[in-house]
This record gives C-alpha cells, sequence and structure tokens, in this order.
C-alpha cells in the first residue's frame, strides 16, 4: 500500500551525495508517489516502476539512439554538440550496438550473440575457473586488501580480455580505460571528469584499431580476429566493429566488477549466509540473481520516445528522455513480495538487472558465470572478514554504475574442511 503524501514531492538526484550513499528510499518515493516523473535536466521522464519498466524496455518504439534525443542538448548530455570533432566518441554514440535500434542493431548484433550464449559461456567454464583460482591464488593472506582491486575487478578485465585476444600485459590498461568509459552513462558530470572518459575512449579505440589491422598477429581463437574478418567481408563496418570491441571490454568489466563487489558486501554484512552458501553451494546461483537484483551494478538505461505516448496519465511526446530506473522496478512492492530483502530461500526471482527485450544484456551468461565461480572459490578457500567498518563503504562516484570504489577485507585461508566420509 501506498504511503501518505509526502508534504514536498519527490525528486530524482541521484548525483546528491546522501541519494548517492543510498538510493532507494529517494527511488521508493518516486515509485510510490510519482511514478512517472516529470525530470526537465533531461527534457524528459523518469520511470520506477517494474510494469511500466517493462513496458518501455520491451515495445521497440522506445530508442535507444540517445544521441538523437533532445538529452543531448542539455549539460548533463553525454555528447554535446563539440564532440563533432572527437572521431571516437562520435563513433562510438552512433556505431555501438548499445546505441543502435533494429534492423541494424540486429544485424550487428547477430555478429557476436554465438559467441556469449549460455552454452559458448558453459564451453568456456573450465578457462574463467583458471583465472579465478589464479587470481584467488594470489590474494594477500596475512595482510588487509582491496577485494576491488585486488578481484573484482581483475577477474572480469581478465576473462574479457582473454576473449577478445588482448594480451594480459595489456589489461590493466584496458582495466583503467574501461572505469574511465563507466562516467559516460552519468547525468551530471564534470567537464574533467567528460574529458577523462573521452581520453579513455579514444586511447582504448585506437588500441583496438591498431590490434585488427594485423589480424594475424592475434591469438587463432581471438574475437578481435574473427570481428575484424567480418569486417572484411562486410558483415559490419568498420566503426561498428571498433565500438563493439569498447563496448565489449568496457562493459564486461565496470559491471561485473560491481557485481563482484556488491555480492561481496552482502556475504561481509551477513556473515551466516555466506555460511549457508559454503555448505549449500547450489544455492549460489540464486544469490548472485537476488544481488543483482537487491542491489545491482547498473542503476538504469536510457531510452527515447519516437511517437507521443501516454506513460500513467502522463503525456511523454517524441523525442523525450526516458530514464528506465531498473534498479528501482527490482524493488518494486507491486510486483515482488518483500522486494528490499534479499533472500535464497526459494527460486531465483527475476529481474530487469540486464535490461529486457531486443537489448537484453549480451553478456549476461557470462557474467553469471563468472560471479559463481569466484564467490564459490573465494567461499571454499578463505574467510573473509571486512578490515574497516561496513557503514563506511564509499561507492564509486558514477551515478549510474553503482558499486563499492574499494572493500578492505582480510581474507586468512581456511583451513581444510573435515571430510563427512
Ligand atoms: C553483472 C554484469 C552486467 C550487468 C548488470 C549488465 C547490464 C546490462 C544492461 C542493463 C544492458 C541493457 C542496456 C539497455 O537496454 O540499454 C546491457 C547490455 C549489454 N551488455 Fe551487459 N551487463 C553486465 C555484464 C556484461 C558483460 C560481462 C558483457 C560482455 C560481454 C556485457 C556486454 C553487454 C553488451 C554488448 C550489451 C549491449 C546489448 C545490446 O544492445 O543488444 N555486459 N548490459
Amino acid at each position: 500500500m501506498a504511503s501518505a503524501k509526502p508534504s514536498t514531492p519527490p525528486t530524482f538526484t541521484p548525483w546528491d551525495a546522501e541519494t548517492h550513499r543510498d538510493p532507494y528510499p529517494q527511488l521508493r518515493a518516486l515509485q510510490e508517489h510519482d511514478p512517472v516523473h516529470r525530470f526537465d535536466l533531461v527534457s524528459g521522464w523518469v520511470v520506477t516502476s517494474h510494469a511500466d519498466a517493462v513496458r518501455i524496455l520491451e515495445d521497440g518504439s522506445f530508442s535507444s539512439r540517445i544521441r538523437t534525443s533532445t538529452f543531448e542538448q542539455t549539460r548533463a548530455a553525454p555528447v554535446s554538440p563539440e564532440d563533432g570533432a572527437d572521431v571516437p566518441l562520435q563513433s562510438f554514440f552512433e556505431r555501438s550496438l548499445l546505441f543502435l535500434d533494429d534492423p541494424r542493431h540486429a544485424s550487428v548484433r547477430r555478429c557476436v550473440a554465438a559467441v556469449f550464449t549460455p552454452g559458448a559461456v558453459a564451453r568456456r567454464e573450465s578457462r574463467i575457473r583458471q583465472i579465478v583460482e589464479a587470481t584467488v591464488a594470489a590474494l594477500p593472506t596475512e595482510r588487509e586488501f582491496d577485494f576491488v582491486k585486488e578481484l573484482a575487478a581483475r577477474v572480469p578485465a581478465a576473462v574479457i580480455a582473454d576473449i577478445l585476444g588482448v594480451p594480459s600485459s595489456d589489461v590493466d590498461r584496458h582495466l583503467h580505460w574501461s572505469e574511465g568509459i563507466g562516467i559516460f552513462l552519468d547525468i551530471v558530470k564534470s567537464e574533467e571528469q567528460r574529458a577523462h572518459a573521452t581520453r579513455c575512449l579514444g586511447e582504448m579505440w585506437d588500441y583496438f584499431d591498431r590490434a585488427t589491422a594485423a589480424p594475424s598477429s592475434l591469438p587463432e581463437d581471438a574475437l578481435m580476429g574473427r570481428l575484424a574478418a567480418l569486417c572484411e567481408s562486410s558483415e559490419m563496418t568498420r566503426e561498428e566493429m571498433l565500438a563493439m570491441c569498447c563496448l565489449l571490454s568496457a562493459a564486461g568489466q565496470e559491471t561485473t566488477a560491481n557485481l563482484l563487489a556488491n555480492a561481496m558486501c552482502a556475504l561481509l554484512e551477513r556473515p551466516e549466509l555466506a555460511d549457508r552458501l559454503r555448505q549449500d553451494e547450489p544455492s549460489l546461483p540464486t544469490f548472485v540473481e537476488e544481488v543483482l537484483r537487491t542491489d545491482g551494478p547498473i542503476m538504469g538505461v536510457p531510452r527515447v520516445a519516437t511517437q507521443d505516448v501516454c506513460l500513467r496519465d502522463r503525456p511523454v511526446h517524441a523525442g523525450d528522455y526516458l530514464i528506465v530506473v531498473t534498479a528501482a522496478a527490482n524493488r518494486d512492492p507491486a510486483r515482488y513480495d518483500a522486494p528490499d530483502d534479499l533472500t535464497v530461500d526459494g527460486p531465483a526471482r527475476p529481474h530487469l538487472a540486464f535490461g529486457q527485450g531486443r537489448h537484453y544484456c549480451l553478456g549476461a551468461a557470462l557474467a553469471r558465470a563468472e560471479a559463481v565461480a569466484v564467490l564459490s572459490c573465494c567461499l571454499r578457500q578463505r574467510r573473509f572478514e571486512p578490515a574497516r567498518p561496513l557503514a563506511e563503504i564509499r561507492r564509486k562516484p558514477t551515478q549510474v554504475l553503482r558499486g563499492p570504489a574499494e572493500l578492505w577485507v582480510r581474507a586468512p585461508v581456511r583451513s581444510a574442511p573435515r571430510s563427512s566420509n
């Protein structure tokens, strides 16, 4: 049941320090009192209910071509007119799968889809496990360390580099670029942050441009090489191919790193849940789904209306920008019982953390496999304890991507479990 009407109308301010620390009370207020909220900063609307989120994401008439929206004319723009001179940036926003509409979106997605199906990911599982085991084995045993830097960021970076064919000596550079690029998704950012993100994208673009110029020097099964070949057979343009490499490198890194760190936060907060999962590994995938639902790595996704439409009683006009706050939808009391509670009792609850519809996350199976592999290895081999008060955890400064900036832990090696037989 909705609570009493608040004395001041709910607002949407994800950049505000208190909201950034815990966005969920603000999102619940919007959901209850103004689920299609007028948001003039981007000439558009903030949508927080599950039903509306699904409707928008499944309806192809809401476009992902955010460059063409009124959004870019605001100070919150991810791309502003002066970026016209900046070729990688402009190409990325115009040619990246994430920002294409059908029919081109479907053609470009077909070029890579087979590499990321659940079956293809299952065939890659032993490779993922190797990467995870090696990364966990390298963690300090005696002193405290930052889980984000030493594990959560490293595993996804190494896994996506392995798929693309990026040599391990270059992984740190890609990590740095991916972290920088994430700020593009934000509504409010400083000129300095924007300039840094543009530089990171430009350097990553140049890297893939050079690496794919000589495909014969790449490992035989490198996705980079296969994409370069598709380009030669004209199935995708060179710009689409480079945008794809950048998207895969960045999307496969920051999001999964946040998932791993958010999951570890939940386990540190509830050691009894960590003990239970240690005894009951089959519940790990449900735990991962619940972390995605209750504390997902992405707060929302953008769309642009291409025609006039009524959402509830609100007049959405063609060109209006829509921020679909999937993190709010994932805790909508109209959709879930005890929506804020993370529980592994019962089957996993479906959610929108990977989006829905045509743009459903290409890397969902990969992210899930990485998360289960990391958590399983950590729980089996180490006993994780917070090294600093959990209440003091600082989140990364990004507004759309959500995860801890640092997570200081101690992780002594567990003594060998007693055999039950
Ligand atoms: C927990 C980790 C992840 C989360 C929460 C996540 C979330 C999302 C979401 C919400 C979308 C939909 C965007 C939209 O509708 O506009 C998306 C799309 C996408 N994701 Fe992920 N992602 C994750 C991991 C990955 C990984 C590991 C990869 C690497 C392969 C990846 C690659 C992509 C790509 C290429 C798209 C664009 C799909 C399209 O437009 O058709 N993601 N992701």
